[in-house]
């Protein structure tokens, strides 16, 4: 591969546009972060989440050829951000041909983008078509097209749909058959390493979809009335690479924030793993804060939906800028430097960037009140611990009395090699529910879209999935090995001893959705262990529980032992949605699920 020791950000963006514009493609700008009319998702985590209407058959008012570089946010793998590569923004580079050309001229510009454009190897190209199924035919012809451009059949990977199909971004609408574009590193895990194996020697670096279908509530494909394509390509992860970088943080786009960190901090990025992980976290999560709050319809910290996700941003930026000795007020330096950064590309910035400034400002004091009394009494509470186990009830003493949320628990529990009792604090989270007063009762059953719904939703839906796991792998043994909720998404490890097939996936999200579609009452009855056994309920039947146990009843589908608390009917739940199956130790797997309205 040739090393552009030099590309910048603003280089790499402007070739992308010259090469898509000089091909009769009309630049659109980034549409804003958060949809407009998509109630389904927080952000806009693609390209074409903005474009739905348009690649259904609406009429752009720019034409059939589209391109821009869209700002994206995906929070999902917030724990993994301090790696090398994990950001929750990120810029994608994009075209978009609504019902104009296909395969052929799609496939011949991506190769010549990237061997020309890019001066990528051909040798060291890989790429992956779709296999075929049951749904859509097997792609040979993007196969064919690829070797005439001069990809050898050995490096042309066949892979079944978990990994070569794209969409629908939400639950329902255009999707299709993908062809992805990799780097091949040279250092294969073994004979049978692919794309598909996440050894990490296959880099993908360009996703081309051929939207061609459309999924609906059922799970259902049917052929669009056009042929669309719609391509993606990471902004910093194809930076990182033409500049033969390991991490996606040592590009132009990070350079000026890390020095002013460092001056804030006295410390030396680099200088050893853990400061580059806390700088990390701090450059993400401020670079997103700084894109969340000044974009067109920008947002502010709050205990609901978006500005949740934003308060739990900054609230961990600010505690990672805490032990790296950053005094308070650095944070907001940092976000200037971001606007500085890219207020050419994203005037909105520039705008609002006083706003930037006073909202992270705000956060800072607010959350320093509540980091510093609650900081005592954890230390406190882990001096008295006995074991390696922060008891719910003390857990959600911190929340209740100290404001402190319980992800950021869980993290300063992890960081000292502990853990928290999450079940134990979800039922002290339900008696306290069931204490506070009826008119917050009824706001909450109401159905008051703040975090505490999300999370009960997906808590919910843990026991939906629980009873479907077990039904679909037709064995009663598979249960839960741990469990973690966030506003976004519902984490379950099970105990299983292989990879789930595609149509396992499919067929644990058909049952739960059908579950949810039953719209069943959800009954709770304090029972004894036995009786709870006898009755057939599924559960830790542990000690722990004590005397008397809650069962929770939803219509026929599921009996479970559990503290709660959890909604009032399934039908509330939305639309369930498996994210990631994946191994979490040996023996267990873990699956991340979604719920959407
Ligand atoms: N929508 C596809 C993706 O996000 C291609 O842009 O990868």
């Amino acid at each position: 591969m040739t090393i552009d020791k030099n590309i910048t950000s603003e280089e790499l963006r402007k070739k992308w546009l010259d090469f898509f514009a000089s091909r009769g493609h009309a630049v659109i700008p980034s549409a804003s972060l958060i949809p407009e009319n998509d109630p389904t998702v927080l952000f806009t985590t693609a390209g074409m989440h903005p474009l739905v209407p348009y690649l259904l058959g609406q009429k752009h008012p720019s034409g059939t050829r589209l391109t821009n570089v869209q700002k994206c946010v995906r929070t999902g793998d917030i724990d993994e951000v301090g790696d090398d590569s994990h950001c929750t923004f990120f810029e994608m580079m994009g075209n978009w041909s609504l019902g104009d050309y296909f395969k052929k001229e799609m496939i011949e510009w991506s190769y010549e983008f990237l061997t020309k454009e890019l001066s990528l190897d051909p040798k060291k190209l890989a790429v992956s078509v779709f296999l075929g199924d049951k749904d859509a035919p097997k792609d040979n012809e993007s196969a064919e097209i690829w070797k005439k451009c001069g990809i050898k059949k050995d490096r042309i990977y066949f892979l079944p749909k978990a990994n070569n199909w794209w969409g629908p971004a939400g639950v329902t609408g255009p999707c299709g058959p993908d062809t992805e574009m990799f780097i091949d590193k040279g250092n294969p895990c073994g004979k049978k390493c692919s794309p598909a194996c996440d050894c990490g020697n296959y880099l993908e670096i360009w996703n081309d979809v051929f939207m061609q279908y459309c999924k609906d509530a059922e799970g259902k494909f049917s052929v669009l009335k056009q042929q669309n394509v719609d391509t993606g390509m990471g902004l910093e992860r194809t930076l990182c690479t033409l500049l033969g970088k390991k991490s996606v943080y040592d590009t132009d786009l990070f350079c000026d924030a890390i020095a002013k960190l460092e001056q804030l901090s006295g410390q030396k990025y680099g200088q050893d793993n853990e400061v580059t992980k806390n700088m990390r976290v701090i450059l993400d999560h401020i670079r997103t804060s700084v894109f969340m709050i000044g974009d067109t319809s920008g947002i502010v910290p709050s205990n609901t939906d978006q500005g949740y996700i934003l308060r739990r941003l900054l609230r961990r930026a600010i505690r990672f800028s805490q032990k790296l000795g950053v005094q308070a007020g650095g944070l907001s330096q940092i976000a200037k430097v971001f606007v500085q950064k890219y207020q050419a590309v994203y005037e909105e910035l520039k705008k609002n960037q006083d706003k930037i400034c006073t909202e992270i400002d705000n956060e800072e004091t607010k959350f320093e009140h509540t980091l510093s009394t609650g900081q005592k009494e954890f230390d406190k509470l882990c001096g008295y611990l006995v074991g390696d186990t922060i008891s719910g009830k003390a857990a959600f003493k911190l929340y209740d009395t100290y404001g402190y949320p319980i992800e950021l628990t869980v993290e300063m529990a992890r960081e000292k090699g502990l853990q928290v009792n999450l079940e134990d604090y979800h039922k002290c989270y339900a008696e306290h529910q069931q204490k506070s007063a009826a008119g917050a009762e009824a706001k909450f059953k109401g159905g008051l879209a703040d975090n505490t719904e999300a999370t009960t939703h997906l808590h919910t839906a843990t026991h939906l999935m629980h009873k479907a796991l077990k039904t679909v792998l037709k064995d009663d043994t598979v249960g839960q090995k741990g469990s973690n909720i966030t506003a976004e998404r519902l984490r379950f490890d099970f105990n299983f001893s292989r990879p789930l097939t595609e149509q396992e996936i499919s067929q644990v999200e058909t049952m739960v959705n059908q579950a949810i579609a039953a719209k069943a009452d959800i009954e709770c009855k304090e029972m004894t262990v036995e009786q709870a056994k006898s009755s057939g309920a599924i559960g830790l039947f542990d000690q722990k529980y004590g005397e008397k146990v809650k069962v929770y009843t939803m219509g026929a589908f599921s009996k479970e032992i559990c503290g709660g608390p959890h909604a009032s009917n399934t039908g509330d739940l939305g639309v369930f949605k498996i994210t990631k199956e994946q191994s979490s130790s040996a023996g267990v797997r873990r699956i991340k699920a979604t719920l959407t309205k």
